[in-house]
Formats: C-alpha cells, structure tokens, sequence
C-alpha cells in the first residue's frame, strides 16, 4: 500500500474513532450541564442559609424599608461572568405595590435571574433596581432579604420537626401562630393526620411528605415570615387536581397584599394573575393579562398556552 491510499480497515479505524470522539463530546457536554445544575441547586442551597454570594454591602448601606412594595427595574444590565453577551440589556419594568406578575417563557429566556435580581444574589452592572424608591445596591443585604419571603420550586425541608419548618421563616413564633400560618396554607388538616403532628420529624431522614405537602408547608412558612414582597417559583411537576386546587388557594391567600412575583407554570397560577411578563432571551416580549396575551395571533404567550392545553387535552384522553 503506497501512501495517500486509505484500505478499508482505515476507513473504518477512522469512523470508529469518529464515533467514539463524537460519543465522549457529547457526554463531556452532559457532564457540563450536570455540573452546572448542580451548581445552581447549590446556589439555591446557600440562599436558604443566608450567606453571600460575594456581594458585599457597600460602607454606607442602609437598611431598606418596604411598605408598599413596588418594584422597578430601572435600564437594567445584567451579564453573567463567562457568557459572552449580557442576558439583560436595560431591561426596564415597573411592577406596583401589590401587584401579582406572573413570568413566564422558555427556559433560559431569564425568569430565574429576574427574581436572583430582585433578592441582589447578584449585582447588576448596569441601571437600577429600586425597592419603594429605594435603591437596592445601597442596602444592606439583611434587610433587603429579610422583608422577601420565596417559595421554593423544590422547597427544601430540614430533619426537623413540622413546627420547627415552618418556624423557619420567623424564628420563635408562637405554637399558635405556627398553625394559624399551617392553616392559612392549607397545611393544617394533613399535619394533623402525621403520627406527631406539627411534632412529626420530616426531612430526608423523616416522614416522607408528597411534593404538594411540601408546597405547602413552604407556603406556611411565606405567611408566618409575612413579607410585603413574595417571590415564588412554582413547581413544573405534576400535582393530582386535589392538591393542585388546595395550593392554588393557599398561593391567593398568599399574595393578598403582597408585590407577588411568580415563575408560572400552571395555567390555573398564570390565569389569576394581574399581570403576565413573557420573557425571551432576556428580553421582556410581551406583557398583559392572560386574556389579552392568549387572544394575540402569533403570540409567544398565546403559542405556550396552546401547547400547554394540547397536552392538558392528551393527558386526560390518555386517563
Ligand atoms: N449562575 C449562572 N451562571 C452563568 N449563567 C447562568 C447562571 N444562571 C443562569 N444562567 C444562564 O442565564 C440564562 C437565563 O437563565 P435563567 O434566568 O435561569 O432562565 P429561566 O429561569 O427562564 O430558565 C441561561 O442562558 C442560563 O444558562
Ligand atoms: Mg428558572
């Protein structure tokens, strides 16, 4: 064989390795995004427990006093590090006290960073965000996140007892008001049938509680720590209609005179709220009631909500 001749077994050599390379690549990629999952559930982690994320208080932060409520993102530019563009390029949006703002869009389009924002998990780099008029990169981070109660999407309970989980949010409340905030959110009458109670040890360790039950107990926990700015990232995973129903009414409860920001995902969530922001590769696209936004030929909002209701319409024909 003279050089520039490929035999058959050198072809096939070639597309092996070809296919093997790809193979790894591509598993190199899912290792990537893993990594970066985790890293996000880490972050989420450090959140509960209050530490920063190397954001530091400037030497003159104040701390922030929230009455009202209203939110305004003022020209905002936000880039994460290691991205090449910035995902938000003087984003500006106005929310007023007490109003309840469902966002929704696909993922990536820049909904959790939104409400990252709003906590200051991380400075913007451009423009302002003003809580009441007050600018949130000049307050203390304490008093900016103790006045923002958040429900998580996959709440997190500790190896406690019910009462000492809910207490979480308000650090020595009152056995009283610890049912009063169980009650509020639904949660009252399925701790009750637990073999201790609000004295049931739960957790990973503990009594296990179906992902509905653990909603609400962090839903009891948002009404003990009483916040005049609730953010809630609502859970994608699938809730029979019983438990669906009992949230959707602790969740009004809830946001009753409170600025309301919620990650959307059920239609039954997006439909009651005052207004929705649709988010697009950071970029707020479209905004109106769901009535509004479903009656727009060619929407973004109108599009996910068809799918949304197709698949509504094949999971019952499925049943
Ligand atoms: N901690 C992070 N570091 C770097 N990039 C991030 C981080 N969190 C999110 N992103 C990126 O920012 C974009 C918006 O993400 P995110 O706000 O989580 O969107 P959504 O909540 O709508 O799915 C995505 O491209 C995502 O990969
Ligand atoms: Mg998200």
């Amino acid at each position: 064989m003279g050089a520039g001749h490929a035999t058959p077994g050198d072809v096939t050599y070639v597309l092996t390795s070809y296919y093997i390379i790809h193979a790894y690549l591509r598993d190199v990629g899912m290792h990537i995004n893993n990594l970066q999952r985790s890293v996000n559930d880490m972050e989420e982690l450090v959140q509960i427990h209050g530490e920063p994320l190397g954001i530091v208080d400037a030497d003159d932060a104040g701390t922030i006093d929230i009455q009202g409520g209203r939110i305004v993102f003022d020209d905002v530019t936000f880039h994460y590090g290691g991205h090449r563009l910035p995902l938000y390029n003087g984003l500006s949006v106005d929310i007023d006290a007490g109003e309840r703002v469902g966002l929704v869009g696909r993922s990536g389009s820049g909904k959790t960073t939104f409400v990252k924002l709003v906590q200051r998990l991380y400075d913007v780099s451009g423009g302002k965000i003003l809580i009441d008029g007050q600018d949130i990169a000049k307050a203390t981070q304490q008093s900016l996140r103790s006045q923002i109660a958040i429900v998580q999407q996959e709440p997190i309970l500790f190896h406690r007892t019910l009462a000492e989980n809910i207490a979480y949010g308000r650090p020595g409340a009152s056995m009283e008001a610890i049912e009063q905030a169980a009650r509020l959110a639904n949660a009252h009458d399925f701790i009750m049938r637990l073999p201790k109670d609000y004295g049931t040890l739960v957790g990973e360790r503990g009594v296990k509680l179906s992902g509905g039950e653990r909603q609400r107990v962090a839903l009891a926990r948002a009404f003990l720590a009483d916040a005049p700015i609730l953010i809630l990232d609502e859970a994608t995973s699938s809730l029979d209609s019983e438990s669906e129903a009992l949230i959707q009414q602790a969740m009004e409860r809830l946001m009753k005179g409170r600025t309301s920001i919620v990650i959307a995902h059920r239609l039954s969530t997006v439909r009651s709220m005052d207004r929705i922001l649709v988010f697009d590769r950071g970029e707020i696209v479209e905004q109106g009631t769901h009535e509004v936004l479903a009656a727009r030929q060619g929407g973004i909002y109108r599009g996910l909500f068809e799918r949304q209701a197709t698949e509504f319409g094949q999971a019952a024909a499925a049943e």
